[in-house]
């Protein structure tokens, strides 16, 4: 059972207590989780050779404030823009840029993050230019995606956030690739980024006991070479791969329910799935 009020769970692996949220909020989950799917679906037919990643992110600031909707990331820490787009070997946090056209076989994430009637929904997805790529950047997104299903699936009470970190670790490391460490998932809600942490790599049964009623998010970020992530100096933002090899990353928006997840992030259009491989 979701809780019927708003309650704190202490763990002493968490990095604070933890909101159990309530079906009504849910509820509102539902909706910010929806548009921020539908942004993700409506830009899709956009990402095409030659478009500059500031145009792109322009077209999704008016969809969601077309929407009646705040963009999360705008004024966040400093951040201008309503999206983040990490174009091959950016792990995440690329910024949008008049400067940065994409180009055949390029593998992108765009992350968007709204917020409606004060919740939030926070996804991304990868997309690429020209419907292909080379085998290994292609792969890597296969195995991303997958990734992230491993941990969602391990989402149920009882169960423990290193399961759900574990599950993805073992994923993506048996197809050769890396875990970044540096950037994990996060409870969300009524702001961005709240307790817990969400490990993408772990120990099956060890950390955070999940309880119906926790919202956060998995968005794994795996790498072709080097885990080692290098955050651009003169922006502070842009995060690059240390080896300059290829970065992948899905996200979706979870709540634990009494028998399993919910995931708030679904494409309303069914573009989620890597359709390009
Ligand atoms: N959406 C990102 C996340 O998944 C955070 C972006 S913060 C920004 O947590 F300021 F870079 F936009
Ligand atoms: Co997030
Ligand atoms: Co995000």
């Amino acid at each position: 059972m979701l809780p019927a009020q708003r309650q704190l769970y202490n763990h002493p692996d968490s990095s604070g207590p933890i909101t159990l949220h309530t079906a009504e909020d849910f509820e509102g989950m539902r909706a910010a989780g929806r548009l921020a799917a539908e942004a993700l679906d409506m830009i899709s037919e956009f990402v095409v050779e030659g478009v500059s990643t500031a145009e792109l992110d322009k077209r999704i600031q008016d969809y969601v404030e077309g929407a009646g909707a705040v963009s999360a990331t705008i004024g966040y820490r400093g951040y201008q823009h309503a999206s983040c787009i990490s174009l091959n070997e950016v792990v995440c946090h690329g910024i949008p840029s008049d400067n940065t056209r994409l180009e055949d076989k390029d593998i992108l994430n765009i992350d968007v993050t709204v917020i409606v009637d004060g919740w939030h929904g926070d996804t991304s997805r990868m997309y690429v230019v020209g419907g292909s790529s080379f085998p290994t950047r292609e792969k890597l997104i296969r195995v991303t995606y997958e990734c992230l299903w491993k941990g969602i699936h391990a989402v149920k009470p009882g169960a423990t956030l290193g399961d759900v970190g574990a599950a993805i670790q073992k994923h993506g490391e048996k197809a050769g690739f890396s875990i970044v460490r540096q950037f994990v998932g996060h409870g969300l809600g009524e702001q961005f980024h709240m307790s817990p942490n969400i490990f993408h790599f772990g120990k099956p049964g060890k950390g955070v006991e999940l309880v119906p009623g926790m919202l956060f998010t998995i968005e794994p970020m795996l790498n072709v070479g080097t885990y080692k992530v290098d955050i651009d100096e003169e922006d502070g933002w842009t995060a690059r791969t240390r080896d300059r090899k290829s970065s992948a990353q899905f996200e979706h928006s979870v709540g634990v329910t009494a028998d399993g997840f919910e995931i708030f992030t679904n494409s309303p259009r069914g573009f989620e799935q890597p359709p390009y491989l």
